[in-house]
């Protein structure tokens, strides 16, 4: 046998060992084996909310980073794997069951938007893995799915809270709604901000729709002026409420325009430029508080990611992340059922985001921030309590 051979043999030899020996030590980073536990998060970290995917991630990443840091949870490091879903539909269902059956993820974390969480939710529940959205708004993401749950507020309430503000700080109560009837967040929220509006003796003057995608809103617009409401309900996410804000102020529409959380993102305002002026939003937190736990998290976000500014998504992101360790923790282990049954009695576990305490229906209750756009920046309104 010559030299070459006995190099290429040795080698083989020894990658075998130092495969099988990690594997053998537990190192090798799936499930919850040996000395790491595996955690999948999906978001989308491309496409067109990846906004919202990577806001999210980082703010998980961070609360995981944190974790190992100080010990991991049980004795053992997290791994987190995440999986892009590209903003797309359909992908959510696909990566999340390679992360449980490939990776042996023993819980996950995601989505942002409530319709690719409830893509994946139904993967969770057949397998009986824990999945927690930090930041899906619509009721049936973990509606009758017992493995299920979020860290933010439902729907229900922020439709009532948007409808109250209408009322009280905009005067406005002869309302226009605009839905994006393909993302389920947004047809939601558009019912149960109509149910609050009319029982508060508003009207729902006019009600257009569209298309996650779609870009030109004239149509539908010049439709709601001809109405002349006194504001525009538009509860979309924030790449379709830039371009709607801007067409409505090029065709002349001065009332207000609103939304909901989706409207949470810088791309807001470069897509929507100057017509923002005076359009406000609801969402889950504001870096601008006072609360130390808040500015704690804002310097520690800032210092690790190139001193950006955690929104929303991060928060939410970061607070999943600890909630789910949390739960591990009083379940001494890993095994599914165990950790849903820990993480179902979370209680005022304190966040950035607030308390967190899961309902009997898996989600949780939070106030609700209404940020406004003024003099080209987010403003912090106003803090509502459920
Ligand atoms: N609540 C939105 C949804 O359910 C997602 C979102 C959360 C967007 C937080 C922005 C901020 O689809």
């Amino acid at each position: 046998m010559n030299d070459r051979r006995i190099n290429i043999r040795l080698s083989l030899v020894g990658f075998l060992m130092v495969t099988m020996g990690l594997g053998w030590m537990g190192c090798s980073p799936t499930g919850s084996g040996g000395s790491s536990i595996v955690v999948g998060e999906f978001a989308s970290l491309t496409g067109k909310e990846a906004v919202f995917g990577q806001s999210s991630h980082k703010g998980t990443l961070l609360a995981v980073e944190e974790i190992n840091q100080a010990g991991g949870v049980l004795g053992k490091q997290i791994v987190l794997k995440t999986e892009d879903t590209q903003s797309k539909q359909g992908e959510s269902a696909t990566v999340v069951k390679k992360l449980i059956t490939r990776d042996q993820a023993v819980a996950i974390l995601g989505e942002v938007a409530s319709g690719r969480s409830m893509e994946a939710a139904p993967i969770c529940q057949q397998y009986k893995v824990p999945m927690i959205s930090p930041s899906s708004t619509n009721p049936k993401v973990t509606e009758g799915r017992d493995f299920i749950f979020r860290v933010c507020f439902i729907d229900p309430f922020q439709g009532t809270v948007m409808a109250k503000f209408a009322k009280k700080s905009l005067k406005a109560s002869k309302i226009a709604v605009l839905t994006d009837v393909a993302a389920p967040y947004s047809v939601g929220l558009a019912d149960y901000f109509k149910q609050q509006m009319i029982a508060d003796g508003g009207v729902i003057l006019i009600e257009q729709k569209f298309s996650s995608g779609d870009k030109d809103f004239k149509a539908q617009l010049t439709a709601i002026k001809s109405m002349n409401p006194e504001a525009i309900f538009a509860p979309c996410y924030y790449t379709e409420a830039g371009l709607i804000v801007r067409q409505a102020r090029e065709l002349g529409i001065t009332v207000p325009l609103f939304g909901g959380d989706g409207w949470e993102a810088p791309e807001l305002l470069t897509i929507g430029g100057k017509s923002m002026e005076g359009c406000a939003y609801s969402t889950h937190y504001s870096p601008d508080s006072t609360n130390p736990k808040v500015q704690s998290f804002v310097k520690k976000y800032k210092e690790r990611f190139a001193g950006e500014v955690p929104d929303a998504m991060a928060a939410l992101g970061y607070d999943s992340a600890y909630v789910l360790v949390d739960g591990m923790k009083r379940a001494n282990g890993t095994d599914g059922q165990k950790v849903r049954d820990a993480i179902a009695v979370t209680k005022d576990f304190e966040g950035v985001t607030g308390k967190t305490t899961m309902d009997a229906n898996r989600n949780a209750t939070k106030p609700a921030v209404i940020i406004a756009i003024k003099d080209g920046k987010f403003a912090f309104v106003e803090t509502i309590n459920p």
